[in-house]
């Protein structure tokens, strides 16, 4: 395939930073991107680029919709199987589901396997890059790594860390969390478009001296990514106040071991007091609101207004299996509703940017994901929105971006992806129905 080429189609990105959703919107409703060696080298207007690239081949996508790669910031690749099981809410779920589910990825075959289907799912459904949790597996871990590498997916990935409350064999200790977690930190941090994430499952599941084991690793490498639960369930809350009492809430256990920083994710944060809030907000660290999940494990709703008091950024997660789709812009229309209960109206053109430009601005990745720029990785999707009777009816032609995209969060499934592309490649390509 030529390493060189003209990509037509609606253009909609976010190109820098901001809060201004409808006027830092950047669109071209004929469109082009031109692609070279895996990065976007132009983007602009198709009457321009086609004549300032006139030989370049024209992969047309006119009448379809291009956005840059979807980035799902909290999602557990071992719980693929068990997505939408019956009945639990958080720590039955994780006992009766989640870890007997995760014991299978102790076998590196089997790791292979459903690396490949979890990776299949996310481009099917336009997610580029993921913040993934593996299993307690260092195999399971490597697997996902060299499945992500094989698509050259720009992946932020991590060893899940576990030496209690949990069945014996799930286990690590606080030395080989340490050990295995500073290995594939060595081994894939920074190399090709891997990224390692420290990942201590949360509080409950991790003694103190495995956490101290991880604050030390988190010290010694400033930058690689933290993610981690907190506050999701008021079960799980109560547990954290018995088993860490010398700390005065549940933020305050990762601060002690030195994890609240930039970089650092933090799944759910949905029962979060004021102080919390705001010591997250002076770390820099990262809220995920996980509507599908919240909803599906009675965990509670997200107060989104409040972290934005308090200026903490929100990113977009699936959390599958806890969470029930591996879609995220059908994830964004579940926190719409969410975001409804709570009186505030979230806008696609926020949710949009959280799910691109604002995700890769808070995890210090903006520079290679997130938007259409001149010099970023050519991470996008091309959506069809209008893909079936119904949609036809609903979606204009000439429906705005932000009215295409909300139809989009309420009607829409991997249905409406047309192809998926990581690094110029389409690594997905629906099949003509
Ligand atoms: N808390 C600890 N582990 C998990 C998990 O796997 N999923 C969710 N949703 N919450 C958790
Ligand atoms: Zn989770």
């Amino acid at each position: 395939m030529a390493t060189t080429q003209l990509i037509r189609g609606t253009l909609y990105h976010y190109p820098r930073s901001t809060t201004q959703y409808h006027s830092d919107l950047q669109s071209f409703k004929d469109g082009a991107m031109l692609i070279k060696d895996g990065k976007i080298a132009d983007l602009g207007d198709f009457s321009a680029l086609k004549a300032r690239y006139a030989d370049v081949d024209v992969i047309d996508y006119s009448g379809r919709v291009i956005i840059p790669g979807l980035i799902d910031t909290h999602l557990h690749f071992p719980q693929t199987e068990i997505i939408a099981s019956y009945g639990e809410q958080l720590l039955t779920w994780l006992d009766n589901f989640t870890f007997p589910a995760e014991r299978q990825f102790e076998d590196a075959d089997f790791a292979n396997t459903m690396a490949d289907a979890f990776l299949t799912e996310c481009l099917k459904n336009g997610t580029t890059t993921g913040l993934v949790y593996s299993s307690v597996h260092k195999v399971a871990t490597e697997a996902l790594f060299e499945a992500a590498s094989q698509r050259n997916m720009l992946t932020v990935a991590g060893k899940v860390c576990m030496d209690r409350h949990c069945p014996d064999w799930l286990q690590d200790t606080p030395e080989s969390a340490q050990r295995d977690s500073a290995d594939l930190i060595d081994r894939y941090h920074g190399k090709g478009r891997n990224y390692y994430a420290l990942t201590p499952r949360f509080a409950p599941t991790s003694s103190s001296a495995q956490m101290a084991a991880l604050g030390e690793l988190a010290q010694q490498y400033e930058d690689v990514f933290i993610q981690t639960h907190l506050s999701e369930n008021h079960d799980e809350i109560a547990w954290v106040k018995t088993l860490y009492p010398e700390c005065e809430d549940y933020l305050a256990v990762y601060e002690k071991y030195h994890m609240v920083r930039p970089r650092a994710v933090y799944g759910h944060c949905i029962h979060l007091s004021d102080s919390e809030w705001q010591r997250m907000a002076d770390s820099g660290a990262i809220a995920a609101f996980c509507p599908t999940s919240n909803l599906f494990l009675g965990s509670g709703l997200f107060e989104l207004s409040k972290a934005e008091k308090f200026g903490v950024p929100v990113t977009l997660a699936t959390d599958v299996g806890g969470g029930t789709s591996f879609n995220l812009l059908r994830t964004l229309g579940e926190a719409y509703k969410i975001c409804q209960l709570r009186n505030y109206s979230l806008s696609s053109l926020q949710g949009f940017y959280m799910l691109t430009q604002g995700a890769a601005d808070s995890l210090g990745l903006s520079n290679q994901i997130g938007n259409l720029n001149p010099g970023s990785d050519a991470d996008f999707v091309v959506l069809n929105p209008r893909f079936d009777a119904l949609t036809q009816l609903r979606i204009d032609t000439e429906s705005t971006c932000e009215d295409t995209l909300f139809a989009l969060t309420m009607l829409g499934d991997d249905r409406a992806t047309v192809a998926t592309y990581v690094a110029g490649q389409p690594q997905y390509q629906q099949q003509e129905l």
